[in-house]
This record gives C-alpha cells, sequence and structure tokens, in this order.
C-alpha cells in the first residue's frame, strides 16, 4: 500500500488558495487506497519569523479547517509538526546528507533569502522537508511546481542515505494527476492569492458569508473582451474563475470553458461565486460544529499514530548508523 505525506504552512485563516490548491486534492486522495499524513508544518513557518499570537491562531484555525474539511481519517492522519520532535530530530541526521551547495541552489532560497534576510533555517529548510516526507517512509508526495526541487532534493538525500546505512527508505515521487489549482487574486489575478494581498477583497477565506463571497466576485477583476476563454497571460481575471470553477467541479478547463461561453461576464461571475458558496457551506458547518472536545480527541488520536509510525522509522535509523 502507498503511504502519502503532504504539508501545508499554518499562515493566516485559510484561504480559497489553500483549499482548492491543497487541502481539496488530499481529501480526494483520503478516499483511495493508501495510507496519509497530512502535517501543518509549524516549525517551516518559523523561517518567517512570524508573530506568536497570529502563529499560535494559525496552527488552530487550520487544524481545524483540515479536520472539517472532509478528510477520511480513517486512513488519514492530521497532525502538528512540533509536536513531533522526531521531525527534527531526522532532519539533524539527514544534513549530512545533503551538500551546502545544494542547498544554497534551491530557487526558493535564493528567492526568499534576499526579501527576510539569511538565517540558516532557510537554507536548511528543505532538509526539515525531506525529513517530513521520510519519516513515515512515504513514497507519494502531492505538491505544487514551485516544491518539486525540494522533493527532488529529498530523493538525493535518501538515496545517499540508503547507499551508504543500508535500504531503509523508499524514493517518494510527485504524486501523479491532477496538481492543486494555482489561484490568483480577484483583484490582481497576477498575483497568487494569499492572506497578505494588499487588496483582501481579492481573498477569499473559508469562513466569509455568503454576501462577502458575492461581493468579492462581483467585484473581481476581468477585461473589457466579454469573451470566456482560458488564457491566463492575455485573460488572468477570467482566466482565474474559469480555474476555480474548474478545480471545486473537478471538470477540465476546457469543458468549462465551453459551458460559460455565452454568459456575459456578469452573470459568469455569479455562477462561480455561488459554486465557492456551495462548496464552502459543509466545511464552514462542519468546522462551527466542532467541539473543543471533538478536536482533543481527534488530535490526540491522530498525534499517537504519527507517532508511532516515526518512532518505528526511527528505530531502524537508528540502527542503521549505529547509534541505537
Ligand atoms: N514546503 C512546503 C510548502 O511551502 C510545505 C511542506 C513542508 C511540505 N514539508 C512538506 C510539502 C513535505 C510536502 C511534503 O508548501
Amino acid at each position: 500500500m502507498k503511504t502519502v505525506f503532504s504539508g501545508i504552512q499554518p499562515s493566516g485563516l485559510v484561504h480559497l488558495g489553500n483549499l482548492l490548491g491543497a487541502i481539496n486534492n488530499w481529501v480526494k486522495l483520503s478516499e483511495e487506497n493508501s495510507k496519509n499524513y497530512f502535517c501543518i508544518v509549524d516549525l517551516h513557518s518559523l523561517t518567517g519569523l512570524p508573530n506568536k499570537d497570529d502563529l499560535n491562531k494559525s496552527i488552530g484555525d487550520t487544524l481545524k479547517v483540515l479536520i472539517a474539511s472532509g478528510i477520511n481519517l480513517d486512513n488519514s492522519v492530521i497532525y502538528t509538526q512540533s509536536k513531533l520532535q522526531e521531525h527534527a530530530y531526522l532532519s539533524w541526521i539527514l544534513s549530512n546528507f545533503c551538500q551546502v551547495g545544494e542547498l544554497q541552489r534551491m530557487t526558493q532560497f535564493k528567492e526568499k533569502s534576499s526579501s527576510f534576510g539569511t538565517h540558516s533555517g532557510l537554507l536548511t529548510y528543505p532538509i526539515l522537508m525531506a525529513s517530513d516526507i521520510l519519516i513515515h517512509k512515504a513514497n507519494e508526495v502531492p505538491v505544487g511546481d514551485d516544491q518539486t526541487q525540494h522533493l527532488e532534493l529529498t530523493r538525493n538525500i535518501a538515496e545517499r542515505f540508503n547507499s551508504n546505512y543500508g535500504e531503509i527508505f523508499p524514493i517518494p515521487e510527485k504524486s501523479i494527476g491532477k496538481s492543486g489549482a494555482r489561484l490568483m487574486s480577484l483583484r490582481h489575478p497576477e498575483n497568487k492569492m494569499s492572506k497578505s494581498s494588499d487588496d483582501i477583497n481579492g481573498t477569499i477565506y473559508f469562513n466569509d458569508s455568503k454576501e462577502s463571497i458575492l461581493k468579492k466576485f462581483k467585484s473581481s477583476v476581468t477585461d473589457s473582451e466579454n469573451i470566456i476563454k482560458y488564457d491566463p497571460e492575455l485573460k488572468p481575471g477570467i482566466s482565474n474563475l474559469i480555474e476555480i470553477y474548474a478545480a471545486i467541479t473537478d471538470r477540465e478547463i476546457k469543458d468549462s470553458e465551453k459551458e460559460f461561453q455565452n454568459l456575459q461576464y456578469g452573470e459568469f461571475k455569479i455562477a462561480v461565486a455561488e459554486t465557492v458558496v456551495d462548496y464552502l457551506e459543509p466545511i464552514k458547518k462542519k468546522y462551527e460544529e466542532l467541539t473543543t472536545n471533538d478536536i482533543e480527541d481527534i488530535v490526540e488520536k491522530n498525534l499517537n499514530l504519527a507517532q508511532e509510525s516515526a518512532a518505528k522509522t526511527i528505530m531502524e535509523v537508528e540502527e542503521a548508523l549505529g547509534i541505537n
């Protein structure tokens, strides 16, 4: 049976970009016959030196949204990275199988080191990510294209470990099939949808009211052609709306485009907004219904499962290294 691992950084209120970019895919994966670990990677978030209260709130909210999202907990484990200290422990071990030059060549490192200044956490970030994946011996990792390079590095680290100390780790692959949608801001469709967007009307949060969602979609930026066609370069606004609709309804972009080709932009915006409202409704409802007790039970049970799996791997790794 295959084992899947993926991680999401807690960063502010969960928005539609997080849901359609990652979480919605996780829900689908959890309907398959695999063992899945879905992790809130709060240790990774530390590289951005977040505000303590914001981070704490964000971890709690993200956990609750993951539980409410419909991920099947019969074969999936949801937990928070910092609660399983083996992640950081294995990361140290793996750092001995990774060259400094490899880390310095990572595109994300190059981009982020200029904006935050360069501390070594930014540099070694991909080793922690390798540790996340390898600690449960995952063989499949659903990630966006921006993380492909980190996954490649994980494979190299695993191979080096194995060739020095024996076949402990599977060599993980990127999940095939549809990768998550990459949503753009509704107001500035040339930028990614994010919490830090300068125009909050460009971001749909999971708990936005129906009125607010309709308002945000109505004020979304399009173009003056009045032709509904997928062309991210020339028509980023309209393409983003098509992308949102296709991701939620699990249809092909082409089919979604066709479905709307005779509509006016105004009508099209409302149709997409209503699809979003219907999509978020059950998640919001479940989120509100979750009691503190429910959450505590789920957190404890899931952390135990993750702990069990990590402890097994660590035992094998320590034995292979002679530190048992
Ligand atoms: N680096 C990923 C991101 O920024 C998050 C992440 C951390 C992750 N560990 C992971 C994703 C392991 C997949 C597998 O999106």
